[in-house]
């Protein structure tokens, strides 16, 4: 009697279920909906699920949808970096994003770094001469997704190899078939001294506004990633030059650490010292050999 109970109940669940399957825009039924649907508070979740039981759906849906960020704060990515004054200020800041010290953790922030230069040819001539430093060491990753970004955003018109001649620009060639490049105007070639010896400022002012046909990529690249171009350019300015330009070192100018030297400048861990013993004499002397 009663096994026919239990499976008659069983019965009836296994038919509630397989008859109401989901169709179209019918989400069937579910046999437990509090393992289905967590019933956390989801953030950006609007659809209010009604076995949430602690709160109205107002709440709900206050709580889960989005924050406003505090007013008159506007998010600015990495601008302890981009302004610190000193060095140890600029290490310290990029500290924060590494997740080294207390309370941080490894984080690419992508809020937006203010850039104080307008538009013009008398600007971009104040950023040539007030930019003159790289603020990011040039390290191997740095290097690779400079390469990467330069590839996709700068080469199709400045060259693989800064040269100038992109594949935009490519000349005609019947012979291997090769149409010629639409691109009107000739890109600049990077590998000119007159760019080797330019400051960054030339650079940076140039990704973020382009020049004449040349168009912005300020919204391609974020502010790391415009320095890291800059660090790609720079190596490829120096292979040709015979010169270095990599996390080991840098010949060819004086704006960017190679991260070797960096790496060198940061204090090294101390080792942790075995407790001294206890010697109430020696206090002043935090327990070493007395040597009075
Ligand atoms: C669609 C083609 C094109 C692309 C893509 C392009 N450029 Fe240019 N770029 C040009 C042209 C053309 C000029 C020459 C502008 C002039 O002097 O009139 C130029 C000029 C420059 C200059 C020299 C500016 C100066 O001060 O004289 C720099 C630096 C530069 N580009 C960097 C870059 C970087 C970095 C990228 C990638 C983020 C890039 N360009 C992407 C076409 C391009």
């Amino acid at each position: 009697m009663r096994n026919t109970l239990y499976i008659a109940i069983l019965a009836s669940m296994v038919l509630y279920v397989a008859c109401s399957p989901a169709k179209g825009n019918r989400t069937g039924h579910e046999f437990m909906p509090d393992m289905v649907h967590p019933t956390a508070y989801e953030a950006n979740l609007y659809d209010h699920y009604s076995f949430i039981q602690w709160g109205t759906e107002e709440e709900y849906k206050q709580y889960a949808s989005p924050r406003q960020h505090v007013n008159g704060t506007v998010p600015r990515g990495q601008i302890n970096a981009a302004y610190a004054g000193t060095e140890a200020d600029a290490t310290q800041a990029f500290d924060l994003f590494t997740g080294k010290e207390d309370g941080t953790f490894a984080y690419t922030p992508n809020g937006r770094v203010p850039y104080y230069y307008s538009d013009t040819e008398e600007e971009r001539l104040r950023a040539t001469r007030e930019i003159t430093s790289n603020p990011f060491p040039i390290t191997a990753e740095g290097l690779v997704h400079g390469k990467e970004m330069y590839d996709i955003y700068c080469g199709i018109c400045h060259g693989e190899t800064g040269n100038g001649l992109g594949y935009l620009v490519r000349e005609e060639d019947p012979a291997k078939n090769i149409t010629a490049g639409v691109y009107p105007a000739a890109p600049a070639n990077l590998l000119l001294d007159t760019f080797v010896v330019s400051t960054p400022g030339r650079f940076y002012h140039a990704i973020m506004y382009g020049k004449n046909v040349m168009g912005s990529y300020a919204d391609k690249l974020s502010y790391r990633e415009r320095w890291e171009v800059i660090h790609y350019i720079r190596s490829l300015q120096a292979k040709e030059r015979k010169l270095e330009y990599s996390p080991s070192a840098n010949t060819l100018n004086s704006e960017a650490k190679p991260w070797a030297v960096v790496e060198a400048q940061m204090p090294k861990e101390k080792p942790v010292q075995p407790a001294a013993p206890a010697d109430a004499a020696n206090g002043d002397d935090h327990g070493q050999q007395n040597n009075h």
